[in-house]
């Protein structure tokens, strides 16, 4: 029997980088309401959203996941021909087939490496840190670039009272790679099926597949298979997510051998600042630990707001890289994923 060669990897990684995009248009909630039957003192009390910003003009997906790719690497420091894989984290690619990684790695100057697309709904950065880290270790890559983009206005129903207001628009990325010390812990992450239907869009891929055959011999522009929307049974994910998150975040501390009084900053997934305040309470963190709270004037952009809401605190010195963060990715699947984390450093090209 011969001996097949194994990777060796890099077992201490870190987020060398970190880069961003926001749209230009900042979306107030009174011009929300302005369809939606709701008001300002309402979401902001609900949610703690007063803004949000959607892409507009020649903003897309792609331009916003390259931008922010390309601000990552430029911070990072590292030469783009040494990333050896790039993971584009989204749920709102415009198309299943050609999925979006190898574009936005060829738009970014890296064609060729192995690139692709990561779907976990707002867990995607988690699960995409996940990924990436054990890319690492296993010697598959030395550096990887991972992105989380979303444009969520293009599914949102403006009379929806559960969606609406909530999902904002927006691009992050980091370069991951090799380092003195160990920066990024074990994921602890999962998944419930069960709640599968707590988020999603209005109809399944099978009835598109029904509708699909239903549409043959038809003329697409006068039959249009019409918008995917999204729908969310906020309390019910607000219930799971009262249940589920802080196991999840006591099992982070845990697998990284860290208590919680060695964390530094908080960065909760920006789905809603008062399910972000509760956990912070019932985890027992210090009221002073800095907490992310880009949701405020950038909205809930799903796989992006992870690594948006780390951009915001290092730019504004709410946080300092180098300091040690808890981080949680949750959202549709439903599912979770959490690591304790180094910050990278405060970038040099800043969003904003
Ligand atoms: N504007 C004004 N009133 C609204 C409203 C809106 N947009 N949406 C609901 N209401 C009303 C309801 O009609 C209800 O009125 P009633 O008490 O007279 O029956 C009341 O407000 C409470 O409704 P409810 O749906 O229970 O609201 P909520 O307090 O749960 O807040 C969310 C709604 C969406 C903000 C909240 O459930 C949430 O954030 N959930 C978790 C979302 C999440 O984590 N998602 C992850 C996505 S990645």
């Amino acid at each position: 029997m011969v001996s097949i060669a194994i990777n060796k990897g890099h077992q201490n990684i870190a987020m060398l980088g970190i880069g961003a995009y926001r749209p230009r248009r900042i979306v107030s909630n009174d011009e929300v309401c302005e369809t939606l039957d709701s008001t300002d003192e309402w979401i902001y009390d609900r949610s703690g959203i007063r803004n949000r910003r959607w892409v507009s003009g020649d903003e897309s997906l792609r331009s916003m996941a390259v931008a922010a790719g390309e601000r990552a690497i430029k911070n990072s420091g590292v030469d783009r021909s040494k990333i050896g894989a790039l993971i584009l984290a989204s749920s709102t690619w415009p198309d299943i087939t050609p999925h979006g990684g190898p574009t936005v790695a060829h738009d970014l100057g890296i064609n060729g490496i192995p690139a692709f697309d990561l779907v976990s709904g707002c867990g995607g950065f988690g699960y995409g840190l996940a990924v990436a880290a054990d890319l690492l270790r296993s010697g598959s890559a030395d550096y990887v670039l991972l992105i989380g983009a979303e444009t969520m206005s293009f599914s949102l129903d403006p009379h929806d009272r559960g969606t609406a207001f909530i999902f904002g628009d927006g691009a992050g990325a980091v370069v991951i790679g090799p380092s003195q010390e160990n920066g990024i812990s074990p994921a602890v992450w999962g998944s419930d099926g069960e709640n599968a239907s707590a988020i999603g869009q209005n109809f399944n891929i099978l009835e598109m597949m029904d509708r699909a055959e239903s549409y043959q011999g038809k003329d697409p522009e006068t039959d249009p298979v019409g918008r995917m929307l999204l729908r969310m049974e906020g309390p019910r994910v607000f219930r799971w997510a009262a249940v589920t998150l802080p196991r999840a975040l006591a099992s982070a501390l845990d697998v990284a051998g860290v208590s919680k009084d060695d964390i530094e900053v908080f960065v909760p997934h920006q789905a809603n600042a008062r399910i972000n305040e509760l956990m912070k309470k019932n985890l027992g963190l210090a009221d002073d630990i800095p907490m992310a709270n880009d949701i405020e004037n950038t909205g809930n952009t799903s796989a992006a707001s992870i690594p948006l809401a780390i951009e915001e605190m290092l730019v504004t010195g709410k946080a300092k890289g180098g300091q040690l963060a808890l981080l949680l990715a949750f959202g549709a699947g439903l599912s979770y994923a959490g690591q304790v984390a180094v910050l990278p450093p405060a970038p040099t090209e800043a969003s904003f």
